[in-house]
């Protein structure tokens, strides 16, 4: 019996050995371990042996058992891996991590910095919710500006508001420094404005100033074109029109050329055909907002700009919905490289 319970097992060990499918090891488990088994008909058959040579065929049993099941469990662990490929294939190329991206006005932001960095003006900040005092007041935009109108800024119960502009910032800065003050300024602004294609209660300025004894309107044009050049491409032009902001005087809007189209088409998207795109307003600083901040304005001049960002990323990568930048949808950021 005990030869027997030997062949039993070794037959069990090579047929488990050469199973090749799941399907098949069960099928075995069956063989060799199930009711009808051999290896069972042996074990109950010890029952029915001398009690003195029953201890040592049921250990035998026993270790048979053990060893067929633990070659089962090896083997069926084996099948599981190959069905599922190797976990630990070494070979196999790398899963490459999802990059995040920059969005495309965070990337823009960085760019202008960069830009104006470059150009000697450092970075101002200020806060989004404002007071009437420096979002208005202070910039000579007294309170029967139609501005001022409920239905163009988002007011607090405590009369602050959220800023509509960034030109608030100039005020900060030249509250607290003198002269001279080369900074721009970017950041959130607010306003009520009817969500559509091109118009969002939420987007973005530059706002940019220039503060010294004998800056002029050239250094204006100068730092205008710089800018021009360097966000649409070496050939863009600038051109300036008359304006008026309360802020500034005298006031204007500049256009640069069509950096899509160069005017040379008649349905182009961007100019409408008329090789230029307005872009944003300027000016030289008025005098009563200097009197404002107490700097001496019989002695200092400035310029000041003011420009949209959404504005230059929609030109730049040709996008035609300002809603976009703000609904956070992945396939729209990811198209963009940074
Ligand atoms: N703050 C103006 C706006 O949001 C833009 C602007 C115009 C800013 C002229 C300026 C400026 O600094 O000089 O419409």
């Amino acid at each position: 019996m005990l030869q027997e319970l030997k062949e039993l097992r070794d037959c069990a060990l090579r047929d488990i050995a050469d199973a090749e499918t799941e399907e098949e090891l069960e099928e075995l488990r069956v063989r060799h371990l199930g009711r009808k088994s051999q290896l069972r008909s042996v074990m109950r058959a010890i029952g029915s042996v001398a009690p003195a040579e029953r201890p040592a065929l049921g250990q035998a049993a026993g270790q048979a058992q053990k060893a067929i099941q633990q070659a089962f469990a090896a083997r069926q662990s084996d099948l599981e891996g190959a069905d599922t490929g190797d976990p630990f294939d070494l070979t196999l190329p790398g899963r490459r991590p999802l990059a995040g991206r920059l969005h495309p006005l965070t990337a823009l932001t960085e760019e202008l910095i960069s830009i104006f960095s470059r150009m000697g003006f450092s970075i101002a900040d200020g806060p989004e919710i404002e007071d009437e005092y420096h979002n208005f007041d202070a910039l000579n935009t007294p309170g029967d500006h139609p501005a001022r109108d409920l239905h163009d800024t988002f007011y607090l119960e405590d009369g602050r508001l959220l800023r509509t502009h960034t030109s608030t910032v100039q005020i900060r800065v030249m509250e607290h420094r003198s002269p001279p003050v080369r900074v721009v300024s970017l950041g959130r602004c607010y306003r009520r404005d009817t969500v559509d294609a091109t118009h969002h209660f939420s987007f973005h300025q530059i706002e940019g100033l220039y503060v010294d004894e004998n800056v002029s309107f050239a250094d204006l044009k100068g730092t205008v074109a710089v800018m021009g050049r360097e966000l649409l491409g070496e050939e863009t032009r600038v051109r300036f029109r008359p304006h008026f902001f309360p802020f500034t005087e005298p006031s204007v809007e500049y256009d640069f050329s069509c950096s899509i189209c160069h005017g040379r088409n008649r349905a182009c998207r961007i100019c409408k055909g008329t090789g230029w795109i307005e872009i944003a307003g300027a000016g030289m600083v008025d005098p009563a907002v200097f009197e404002a901040v107490d700097y001496d304005p019989e002695r200092y001049t400035g310029f000041a700009f003011g420009m949209g960002i959404e504005r230059i990323a929609m030109i730049r990568h040709g996008i035609d919905d300002i809603r976009l930048f703000l609904e956070n949808d992945l396939r729209f950021i990811h198209q963009f490289r940074s």
